[in-house]
Formats: C-alpha cells, structure tokens, sequence
C-alpha cells in the first residue's frame, strides 16, 4: 500500500432545477421577432404577413410572377407610373451554376401583387437558394408547358384596370360584358389585359348585382375576403394526355372538377366548332368532360378543375390552344413563348353560359 487512498472527491449536489432548464427548448419567439431568426432565399417572405394571408384567404394566390429582361428597370418604371410598391428590386446569388436572379414586386389588386424576374431564369427549376427536397413523385409530367393567363376578381373593374394599365403599359386585349355571358343567374363584367406582345394576359372581373342568384364574383370576394386571383390557366400541349392523367388521380388525392356539362352541350358542339376537331376528339372531350370555343383566330379546349383550396375561391383551368398561326410559326422554326399568339381562341366566351351553371350546381351543394 503506498498509502491511504484519496477520499472520494464530494459528491456535487445536483442542481436539478438549473440543468432541467437547460435542457428545455428555448422559448418560441414570438411572431414579431421570429422573421428575424430564420433566413429565407426570398427577400420578400415574411413569416407573420405570409400567416396574416393564409389567416385571412386560406390557400390563396399571392404572386403571378412574369419574367422580364430587367426586374429593377420593370419595378422603377411601373413605380414611376403609380405603381403600388411592395419588394424593391433585390438580387438573389445563386450557388455555382445557378445563376443570378433578379425579383420585384408592385401591388397587383387586393393583396396578390406581380413580381417581375430577370436574370438566369430557368437554368434551374427552382429560383437560388431553393432546392428539390426530394426526387419526382410517381405524378410524371402531366404535359403543362407553362401559365397562360391569370384571372383576379374585384369588385370594381374600371379603377382596377385604369390602374394596371398606367402601372404596366398594358393594354386591353378584349372584353366581355353581362350580355355575352348570358346567364341571368351569374353576372360578371371582364376585361383581359395584355402586355405588348400579348405573352402575359391578365383578365379581370367584376360582379354585377340584380340578378335571380347571387354573382359568383360576389361569392369569391366573400369567400377569399376581398380582391384576388380567381384562376390560373394552364397551357398544355396535349389537353387529353393531361387532363386524363389528372382525372385519373382525382381519387388519390388529386383534383376534382367542375361538374360536366350536359349531354346536349356535346350534342351541338360539332355544329358550332367545326372540323378543327377530329370525330374521336369530340368523344374525348365528353369523356373528359372538356368545353370547347373558337374565335376567329383559333379553337380552344378548356377544362376547370373544383376550388382547390379550402373555400369556393380559387381553381385553376387546364387549357389548350390550337392555332393556325402558330403552327405557321413553327413551320418557320420558331419555338417557345415566340411561336404563341397570346390568346388564340379566346378564353371560352361561348362556354361562359355552360361553366356558370355548373359553377352554379356546384355551389349549391356548398350552401354558399
Ligand atoms: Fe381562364
């Protein structure tokens, strides 16, 4: 033995309190310094306006985003023209091989705005700063190419237009008024703005009152409370492929549609279209159940899908134009967006009286 052993060192007490604190989570902060605590690839998110949105319009439009060849130089210039400004010019960095983009925002109506984007757009899917968080799903490509048109709802038209067009320098591209729709049961006025080479169409709508049954504008503005996107188009090459390919996931969690339109609807249609179609594609268009229009440009096939959110508010439109000047166009190898002519076939004026019913039907089933 070389001696005693040294006593046991004393046993600390265990300040139990202090180290249980410790363990716990820091306290949740609160909504107003929580923004500031979390970084986010977009200059413009903020956690506590995108929670005050969803509060207040449930699954609900807030951005159309056009590209442009300068987001800053579009921002100062619709500014300069009235413009409600939202998010000043700001640059996003990409890692290597993304790129650099540009974004801006100026008011749109309500509180949706148009956010302008230039720069590397499209070398990636995704803007800098955001990545895949995992591969495709078993979806596959239903065949959309890209945003055709984008609706909103107000309920005034005139101030709203008169300020997009001093805002952006678009242009009116057509209107509709109560007397072409020509249900009596759901009245709206529409007017569509363009941009100078009609690639971005921007319809809007207002409702009109006096009517049997409530405007289905009027039942939006209430359900979205306020002003916003009603639907956004979107333009497939092949509608039969796509719509056909949603249809069969409806029951797995995909989208429903709008109610069918009536035998008789399907009956007359050959008649007023035309040979655009062939004998089969009438029959897909029934069992499909898409709406068909034609102005004097082209022909238009149409499908709506249900409200996609949790109110009668907002859906979207699977749309396909076919296009004898566009297919001239391609015959002279132009490709993309430069071989489109912006509203071919118009936005289905000649179904406006079909799809109101069956936006009808189906709101009646929502007691809205
Ligand atoms: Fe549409």
């Amino acid at each position: 033995m070389r001696g005693r052993p040294a006593p046991p060192p004393p046993r600390r007490r265990r300040h139990r309190g202090p180290r249980a604190r410790a363990r716990e989570p820091p306290p949740s902060p609160s909504p107003h310094t929580r923004r500031h605590e979390h970084s986010t690839p977009h200059p413009g998110y903020d956690a506590r306006a995108a929670h005050e949105f969803a509060m207040e319009h449930g699954i609900a439009v807030r951005a159309i985003a056009v590209e442009v060849a300068d987001a800053a130089e579009a921002f100062a210039e619709c500014v300069r023209h009235g413009a409600r400004p939202v998010l000043p010019p700001a640059r996003l960095a990409g890692a290597e091989g993304e790129g650099a983009v540009t974004v801006s925002e100026v008011g749109l109506y309500g509180d949706a705005v148009l956010r302008w984007v230039s720069g590397d757009v499209g070398r990636t899917p995704f803007l800098p700063g955001y990545a895949a968080v995992g591969p495709p799903g078993p979806a596959g490509d239903f065949g959309v190419e890209r945003l055709d048109h984008a609706v909103g709802n107000v309920p005034e038209l005139v101030p709203v237009v008169e300020y997009l067009m001093r805002a952006t320098g678009f242009h009116e591209f057509a209107e509709f008024t109560a007397e072409d729709v020509g249900t009596v049961d759901s009245g709206l006025n529409s007017m569509v703005l363009a941009s100078d080479n009609e690639q971005v169409l921007l319809p809007v709508n207002e409702p009109t009152f006096g009517t049997r049954r409530k405007s289905q504008i009027q039942t939006y503005l209430e359900q979205h409370q306020g002003p916003g996107v009603q639907h956004m188009a979107l333009r497939t090459g092949d509608i039969f492929r796509t719509v056909r390919a949603m249809r069969e996931r409806t029951g797995r969690g995909g989208f429903d549609f709008m109610p069918r339109a009536s035998a008789a609807y399907y009956r007359d249609l050959p008649a007023r279209i035309g040979g655009a179609l062939t004998a089969d594609e009438y029959r897909a268009c029934e069992e499909l159940g898409i709406l068909v229009d034609r102005d004097d440009q082209g022909v238009l096939l149409q499908l709506f899908t249900a409200p996609i959110g949790d109110r009668s508010a907002v859906f979207l439109e699977i749309i396909q134009r076919l296009c004898p000047a566009e297919e001239r166009l391609r015959a002279e190898g132009r490709t993309g967006a430069d071989a489109e002519v912006g509203g071919c076939g118009g936005f289905g004026k000649g179904n406006f009286s079909e799809l109101f019913k069956s936006i009808e039907d189906y709101e009646r089933t929502l007691d809205v």
